[in-house]
């Protein structure tokens, strides 16, 4: 037993500790019985009567040892570990129960004499008597070996399950017994059907053919922007949401009707309920939707209260600020200097598929994202995607050092570009300016660097350095 794990020997404590025990108890009876000739010869009978029922319990016990040998040896260790999921329990119970079944009739007909053919004959009588009792029973039993059969289902699969007279239930699968399934709800929650309501009822697979859920989300917007400016806001806010990791495939939005103040969008997403809940998607796809909304300067709109709006205008400085509000980097920044930049920044209107900043180029400019998604690349491997009132390129402006990354559109994209010239009249005006912009880079470094960095590199040297970088590039 070298090197096996302890929880194996626990394991098999708890497998065969009272099946052995209810075996060397019936073979201990089983050898007074027939060994002691305990039993005087008047009563021959009751001998008889004895050795029967030992011969009896001891052919029980043997079939219950052999019944757990072949669950812990075969479906726990075999079935259990190729299938890499829990078996339905119908299959453990089903085998047993047949086990039991032969176990007995075996019994009956070597132990105590009764015939199988007239075995065959009272278990049909028997079995009409207990199929009138046991109907319900025997039904969900059917009903759960059809389920096993026909397999509308697997283990963890998302269902719905849609019976008439009642409320439809969804949940992931989780057990398949030999009466009822079980369903855990969204909520967490677990729900017991019984298997002939599961048979009788349409059954919804949403796992297959593949494990991905589908949803849909409707959203009015305002008739007066053109369809296809509305579309790439929703796109981007839908592919930001897959790229975070929140649903299987980008969002697809789609016109679905034209009415009085709007258009009525849908937005299909698709969700794995192994991995997240339904809610907590929703949450993120609309907060993403909203965002990307919110800095065009677009809402959605209520068919009783229509209000025309207006998108905001890159080109017009004013209509900028609204935006740099929001950008973490010019939080430094006074009202005045912000309203000062974005006099200075130039618009950038780039194509899906355009990169911005090549790593490893020379760079005097950083962006801020007005409109779109951009991604970030470090050796090929995507680090980042960048929506509305992020910004990127900042490291290479502030220090002069090689662009770190590679920085492409993911949509067609609108671009705030700061030049060098603006940064240096914000720095020479207000040289603490420095400080503060290294504080800003240097913290975000630090995040984005995750709890792998080296512990050497915290917020504060990393901010000291990219202080004295920004004076020296500054005053070059
Ligand atoms: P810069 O090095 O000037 O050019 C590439 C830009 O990509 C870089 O500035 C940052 O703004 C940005 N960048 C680099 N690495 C990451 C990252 N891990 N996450 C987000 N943005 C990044």
């Amino acid at each position: 037993m070298i090197g096996e794990p302890p929880s194996f020997l626990r394991a098999c404590r708890e497998a065969f500790l009272w099946p052995l025990s209810f075996l060397s108890l019936s073979g201990g009876m089983w050898l007074v019985v027939h060994r002691a000739g305990w039993i005087p010869a008047q009563l021959a009978r009751l001998d008889d009567l004895a050795r029967k029922s030992t011969d009896s319990l001891l052919a029980l016990a043997i079939t219950v040892v052999l019944i757990r040998i072949g669950r812990f040896v075969f479906y726990e260790r075999v079935v259990l570990r190729l299938a890499k999921l829990k078996a339905p329990k119908l299959l453990d119970q089903g085998i047993a129960a047949v086990v039991y079944f032969l176990g007995a009739g075996l019994t009956l007909s070597y132990v105590w004499g009764v015939s199988i053919s007239s075995l065959v004959a009272t278990s049909g009588v028997l079995g009409l008597v207990l199929g009138f009792a046991l109907k319900n029973v025997l039904s969900d039993f059917l009903s759960g070996v059809a389920l096993n059969v026909e397999t509308p289902f697997a283990l963890n699969d998302f269902v719905l399950v849609k019976t008439r007279g009642l409320p439809p239930v969804v949940g992931l699968v989780r057990e398949v017994s030999w009466r009822s399934t079980t369903l855990m709800t969204p909520e967490r929650k677990l729900v017991t059907l019984p298997n002939t309501l599961v048979a009788e009822s349409v059954v919804e697979n949403g796992s297959q053919p593949s494990s991905a859920t589908e949803f849909e989300l409707e959203i009015v917007l305002d008739w007066s922007i053109p369809a296809h400016v509305l579309q790439t806001h929703l796109h981007a806010a839908g592919l930001e949401t897959w790229i975070a990791g929140w649903t299987v495939e980008p969002t697809r939005a789609r016109i679905r009707k034209l009415i009085g103040s709007g258009i009525a969008y849908k937005l299909t997403y698709f969700v794995d309920p192994l991995r997240h809940s339904k809610g907590k998607v929703r949450d993120a796809l609309l907060g993403n939707v909203h965002k990307h909304l919110r800095c065009a300067g677009l809402r959605p709109v209520h068919e009783m209260a229509p209000s025309p709006q207006r998108a905001v205008d890159y080109d017009v400085a004013s209509e900028r600020l609204p935006l740099f509000e929001q950008v973490e980097l010019f939080s430094a920044l006074h009202r005045t200097e912000r309203a000062a930049l974005a006099e200075r920044v130039s618009v950038r209107r780039v194509a899906e598929g355009a990169a911005i900043v090549e790593a490893g180029t020379e760079g005097s400019s950083m962006f801020v994202v007005a409109s779109g998604l951009v991604e970030v690349k470090v050796a090929g491997a995507r680090v980042a995607a960048l929506a509305p009132g992020d910004f990127f390129g900042e490291m290479s402006l502030l220090t002069g050092e090689p662009r770190s990354a590679t920085v492409t559109a993911l949509v067609p994209c609108v671009l705030y570009e700061v030049a060098k010239d603006a940064m240096q009249t914000l720095i020479e005006t207000r040289p603490a300016l420095a400080e503060a912009f290294s504080e800003l880079v240097a913290a975000r470094k630090v995040r984005r660097s995750g709890p792998d960095a080296p512990a050497a590199t915290g917020a504060a040297g990393l901010s000291g350095a990219i202080a004295s970088a920004i004076h020296e590039f500054f005053r070059a």
